[in-house]
């Protein structure tokens, strides 16, 4: 028929078709169970494709393809439909029959090709049949070997064959290997099989059981070879008694051998603490023995405890592994011990600090060698924060200049100025004297151990007196020139400009002597000089190289925090690429705000970077949480101390105010009320900072930063005390008052009269009367009375009837006797003190 015709193209669909068939298959179990199950065969393409194709083809071909599928619908057409083509047909027609042909031939087609299919299937399922038997017999077989003689291992070969075409095989003897690679270095048991079963099974072993696994990975599905396996249980049955065979080898096997094998020495990293569970991986030994030694050392703790570095010295001793004892703060960076060779250092612009009393000149000292008018621009007429600035001399030699507060409250950040500078210059003005805070900055500079250049301002004033500041200083074991010591000193004016060239000659001078060197071309390291969170550009820190180049794209740690230098701003706003040693910059890309006197470091990478910063803010936590009361006598003398508490939240426009503004408030604070500051921060107020000060009912001070608008919102509904200050002076003496009106008025006791229990007796029915000699001042009814016996006191009351024979009487004098009734006390004996006193309210002053 025509058939034969199509059947060579009905071949090549073949492998795009179904790949799986469904069948049923009967199953027979051990006690005459048997069950049906539903199969899915899978088809191998690579066996039937090459020769045999031809083979299983005709068998389906000439048997059922006529009958059933093309017969019912596409016979009574085909036939016209062969005819037609002599007919005259139109063309219409034509394709119609086209392509009605067409599609009989594809319905045929597809009929053919799944009986073919199905034949296949057949074919297949026999074939699994037969090799699951074989499996199943070399199965038995190697069990019974295993608990015969493990090392018998020739007989399952030959019957490998069986599988060799079998996939699975190959990936069975991979598998093995691969999770021994990983289990000695965490757990030494596993290991000891393992390398016993690979000299075991080298024979075919491995193939012989490879088909098993095959059905393995195949996971649950029920496949025709296993469904077919009709022999008892082996399916079951394999897995257990392969595992207890396997268990069997190795205890026969492991005995002696292993232990030798496992017990490794290992150097074992051990920080100042560390959990035992911890400690037992790093040494790869059980929990429960580490455990077990300690308890045997006398020790009793969990593997949850965590034990110090000696006791972890003894366990790993004992183990037989060594130690390497390592110290966490190796974490951290310590340049302290990273020094530059000689031969890489090259010159640096100085860095000079200009401290001095408020208001004696020193931003206007600056302002005129900059040619610059900072001061006119500074709220309250002072300085409250540091300034870096870099000036070139005429020579084009450059000198970078920190400009500090006068004002008390500064105090850190004049040390801190004091710290990184190179030279310090000392502003007096010669029209005033030597000021507290000018004794301060010698104190600083001295405990720096910097040289010190004494510069006189405001000569230009008619009282101006140069000679009695210099007299002064020596007072202060400053000696300059003029009095033949060995401090530099000048005088200049900034308003005329005298003297300025003078000043930077000698500040020259100095640095000559000084020699000032650094490598430039070296990782950076800064120290921050002032820190603040700009609204626009995030957290900003101002540094001041020490050596190495500050780059754009630098990642760097800086104290608590870490980042990535995401641009570089010098003193005139202007973005530059690097930082040399000695040059001031603001860096923007730092992660969070950090304090004025960190140092910044740059590291290899970000990892490091993070690494570092995690460690040292657990190390600042560590310590926060050391500084609270921790036991309970401190818990109750908090709790019972009657100290007036007085809860404020600060928020500053830059870190060194905050600073400055925290401990001016603390320096408020005294024995009966003290400032507490929950949160002191930089950068605008928050919802939380508002949150916070609702829930105290604190105020909140704002110095130089407002609310956001959210923090405005709440603010409002809790109706929050905002306290807005761009000047220190303000801000500590409006917290004064307040704090002084919280106390209410000063009470002032003045004792006006003393005297002598002489005897007690009843006064009506409770009362008892004390029948007194008055020895010192008078006594009035109504007031204020201590009563002692044996200079301890025994009731704080007050008179409240005071007689004098029977008449009640305003008043008794010294040298008189008369009888009283304290209120609520009758506890009075003969010999008791009285001590009578007024108490006198006065307005209070912090
Ligand atoms: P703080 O930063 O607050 O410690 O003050 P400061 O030391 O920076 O003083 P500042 O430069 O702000 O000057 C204080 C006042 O002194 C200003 O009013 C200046 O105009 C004035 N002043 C400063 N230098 C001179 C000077 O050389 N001659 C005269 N006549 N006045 C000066
Ligand atoms: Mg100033």
């Amino acid at each position: 028929m025509s058939d034969s015709n199509d059947t060579p193209r009905t071949r090549k669909p073949l492998g795009l078709k179904r790949s799986v068939d469904a069948g049923e298959v009967k199953q027979t179990f051990s006690h005459g169970r048997t069950n049906k199950v539903a199969v899915e065969v899978k088809r191998r393409r690579k066996l039937t494709k090459p020769g045999e194709a031809t083979a299983p083809e005709p068998q389906p071909a000439p048997a059922p393809a006529p009958a059933p599928a093309p017969a019912p619908a596409p016979e009574p057409k085909k036939a016209p439909a062969r005819k037609a083509p002599a007919s005259n047909e139109t063309p219409q027609e034509r394709v119609a029959r086209l392509q009605r042909e067409a599609e009989e031939d594809r319905l045929r087609q597809a009929e053919e090709a799944r009986k073919r299919e199905e034949e296949e299937a057949r074919q297949a399922a026999e074939e699994e049949k037969r090799r699951a038997e074989v499996n199943r017999k070399s199965e038995a077989e190697a069990e019974v070997e295993a608990e015969t003689s493990p090392a018998a291992e020739a007989k399952p070969a030959p019957e490998a064959e069986a599988g060799e075409t079998e996939a699975p095989a190959p990936a069975a003897d991979d598998a093995t290997p691969a999770p021994r690679r990983f289990t000695p270095v965490a757990r030494p048991e596993p290991k000891r099989p393992e390398p016993k079963k690979r000299d075991d099974k080298k024979p075919g072993r491995a193939e012989a059981r490879g088909p098993d696994r095959g059905d393995k990975r195949r996971g649950g599905k029920l496949s025709v070879k296993t469904a077919l396996n009709d022999d008892e249980g082996a399916r079951a049955r394999s897995l257990a008694a392969l595992k207890r065979a396997r268990e069997k080898e190795r205890r026969l096997h492991g005995g002696g051998s292993n232990k030798p094998r496992e017990k490794q020495v290992r150097d074992v990293i051990v920080p100042e603490a560390i959990t035992v569970q911890e400690l037992a991986n790093r040494m790869a030994e059980k929990g429960a023995d580490l455990v077990k030694a300690l308890f045997n050392m006398g020790m009793m703790v969990t593997v949850n405890q965590t034990i110090d570095q000696d006791t972890a010295e003894l366990l790993v001793e004992e183990f037989g592994h060594n130690i390497e004892r390592v110290s966490e703060s190796d974490v951290d960076i310590d340049s302290s011990t990273d020094t530059d060779p000689e031969e890489t250092l090259k010159p640096r612009p100085p860095v000079v600090t200009i401290m001095g009393h408020v208001d004696h000149g020193k931003t206007s000292l600056l302002d005129a060698l900059r040619g610059t008018d900072v001061v006119k621009g500074e709220a309250g007429g002072i300085t409250q924060h540091i300034g870096a600035y870099q000036i070139t001399t005429k020579d084009k030699k450059k000198i970078t200049f920190l400009d500090t507060p006068g004002h008390e409250a500064f105090t850190q950040m004049r040390a801190r100025g004091a710290n990184v500078t190179d030279i310090v210059i000392l502003v007096v003005a010669g029209d005033d004297a030597i000021m507290p805070q000018t004794i301060e900055a010698i104190n600083h500079t001295k405990a720096a151990g910097v040289p010190m250049i004494v510069a006189i301002t405001k000569s230009d004033k008619p009282e101006f007196n140069a000679k009695r500041v210099r007299e002064r200083l020596l007072e202060h074991e400053v000696i300059v020139e003029e009095m033949s010591g060995d401090v530099q000193d000048v005088e200049v004016s900034s308003k005329t400009g005298a003297g300025l060239d003078d000043l930077i000659e000698k500040i020259e001078l100095q640095a000559e002597l000084l020699e000032l060197k650094a490598n430039p071309d070296r990782d950076a390291e800064a120290t921050v000089i002032e820190a603040q969170l700009d609204k626009g550009r995030g957290p900003v820190a101002t540094v001041l190289v020490t050596r190495g180049t500050l780059r754009r794209g630098d990642t760097f740690v800086v104290g608590t925090e870490s980042g990535r230098v995401r641009a570089l701003v010098d003193d005139q706003g202007k973005q530059v690429k690097e930082a040399g040693p000695a040059f001031p910059v603001e860096v923007l890309g730092l992660g969070g705000v950090p304090q004025a006197g960190d140092q910044l470091t740059v590291v290899e990478n970000e990892q490091r970077a993070r690494e570092v910063a995690q460690y040292r803010q657990e190390k600042a936590t560590e310590q926060r949480t050391a500084l609270a009361p921790t036991n309970f006598d401190t818990m109750f003398n908090n709790l019972q101390s009657d100290v007036v508490e007085f809860p404020v939240v600060v928020k500053a426009d830059v870190q060194g105010s905050a600073e400055a503004i925290v401990s001016a408030l603390h320096n408020l604070s005294n024995d009966d009320i003290k400032v507490r500051v929950l949160n002191s921060g930089v950068g605008a107020i928050t919802e939380s900072d508002v949150t916070l000060a609702a829930a105290s009912g604190a105020p909140i001070i704002g110095f130089n930063v407002r609310p956001n608008p959210k923090a405005r919102e709440l603010v409002a509904r809790n109706k929050t005390r905002m306290m807005y200050y761009d000047v220190i002076y303000h801000l500590t003496d409006e917290i004064g008052k307040e704090m002084a009106g919280v106390l209410g008025p000063l009470k002032i006791e003045n004792v006006i009269g003393r005297a002598q229990v002489k005897e007690v007796f009843k006064s009506g029915k409770k009362d008892k009367a004390a029948g007194l000699l008055v020895e010192e001042g008078v006594i009035r009814k109504g007031l204020h009375a201590r009563l002692t016996r044996d200079d301890v006191i025994v009731s704080a009351t007050t008179i409240s009837s005071l007689r004098r024979f029977k008449d009640d009487v305003d008043e008794v004098r010294a040298g008189l006797e008369c009888g009283v009734v304290l209120a609520d006390t009758n506890d009075i004996k003969p010999g008791d003190q009285l001590e009578v006193y007024e108490v006198e309210e006065r307005e209070r002053v912090l």
